[in-house]
């Protein structure tokens, strides 16, 4: 598929892009910044405007293209771009960029008629992240159905964005896919995040203990591109398990004793609940922590 990819430049996003190069997307890249990887164009612009992302996603995907006259639609929109949590910016700063930023980016898509668009939202939509003082989830595991509050302003810009997302499919048929991404990791860092947890699992306590390998979520991102006709979704994008090595029994009577289970959840499972990829989508993770970590 030929598609154009914003936030390529980043965390994620660098590992995504070059997952989907590798499976033969044709892969153009919108960021402030160039990722500079081999077939991908980079456009260097800003979501936050409008006529820009109406402008990128009406052109070419590379100088090959110029030979065949005007540029046709692209086949779908992933939307990564954004200020990717809580006190980088102003608070105000991260939810003009990310709502607006999201918006544009959406209106842009379905207005050109591109029929998928996956955009990323966030876990911490939960309300749990970024809130203030120590807050126990409603009910465990965490699944797409829950009704999220979250109190800050990143973690709500991303809820605006899903009911953005959501406004849009119903304004245009189209499919729209929000993924709840959990907290992202990038290979060389297994090396420093994970050894600590053994002893202090704690640290991941606001994230419920999951994590996303950033190349799993390469695989997230191409399944929800094979994936037609489901509308607007949401889904959770971790991996199977939590990120430390003490079981759910434990974990949950040291650090969410009041907390109640929704249903029954396995000695190791991702209390922020993958089973919905699984399921819909057919993910097979491929990179289970155990096997990065000595
Ligand atoms: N990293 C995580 O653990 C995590 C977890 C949940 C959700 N997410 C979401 O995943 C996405 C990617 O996160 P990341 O960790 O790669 O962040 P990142 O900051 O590393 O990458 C974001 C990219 O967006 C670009 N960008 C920012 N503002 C822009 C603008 N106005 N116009 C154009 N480009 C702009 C940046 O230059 C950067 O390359 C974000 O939407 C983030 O909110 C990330």
């Amino acid at each position: 598929m030929r598609v154009l990819f914003t936030g390529g430049s980043g965390k994620a996003g660098k590992h995504v892009v070059a997952y989907l190069a590798a499976q033969g997307h044709r892969v153009v890249n919108v960021d402030r910044v160039p990722l500079n990887h081999p077939g991908v164009h980079d456009f260097t612009a800003d979501i936050t405007d409008a006529g820009q992302m109406f402008s990128v996603m009406s052109g070419h995907a590379g100088y090959d293209e110029l030979d065949h006259g005007p540029a046709r639609p692209f086949d779908a929109v992933v939307h990564f771009a954004a200020i990717p949590r809580l006190m980088m910016c102003a608070d105000t700063e991260t939810y003009r960029v990310n709502v607006m930023g999201t918006y544009n980016v959406i209106e842009a898509a379905v207005k050109l008629g591109i029929r998928k668009i996956i955009i990323a939202s966030s876990e911490t939509t939960y309300g749990v992240c970024f809130s203030e003082g120590v807050v126990d989830p409603k009910v465990l595991p965490l699944d797409e159905d829950y009704d999220i509050d979250p109190m800050d302003s990143y973690g709500m810009s991303k809820k605006v964005n899903e009911v953005t997302a959501r406004s849009f499919q119903r304004r245009s048929g189209f499919d729209i896919y929000a993924l709840r991404i959990g907290n992202v990791i990038e290979p060389h860092e297994y090396a420093t995040v994970f050894p600590p947890l053994k002893d202090d699992p704690g640290l991941r306590r606001r994230i419920t203990f999951s994590y996303i390998d950033a190349r799993d979520l390469g695989q997230i991102v191409d399944l929800c591109l094979a994936k037609d006709g489901l509308g607007f979704q949401v889904f959770n994008a971790v991996n199977d398990t939590n990120s430390v090595p003490q079981e759910n029994a434990d974990l949950l009577r040291r650090f969410f004793p009041d907390v109640p289970l929704s249903r029954e959840i396995g000695p190791h499972e991702s209390l922020l609940s993958n089973r919905k990829i699984r399921e819909v989508l057919g993910f097979r993770e491929q990179h289970d922590w155990r096997n990065h970590v000595k």
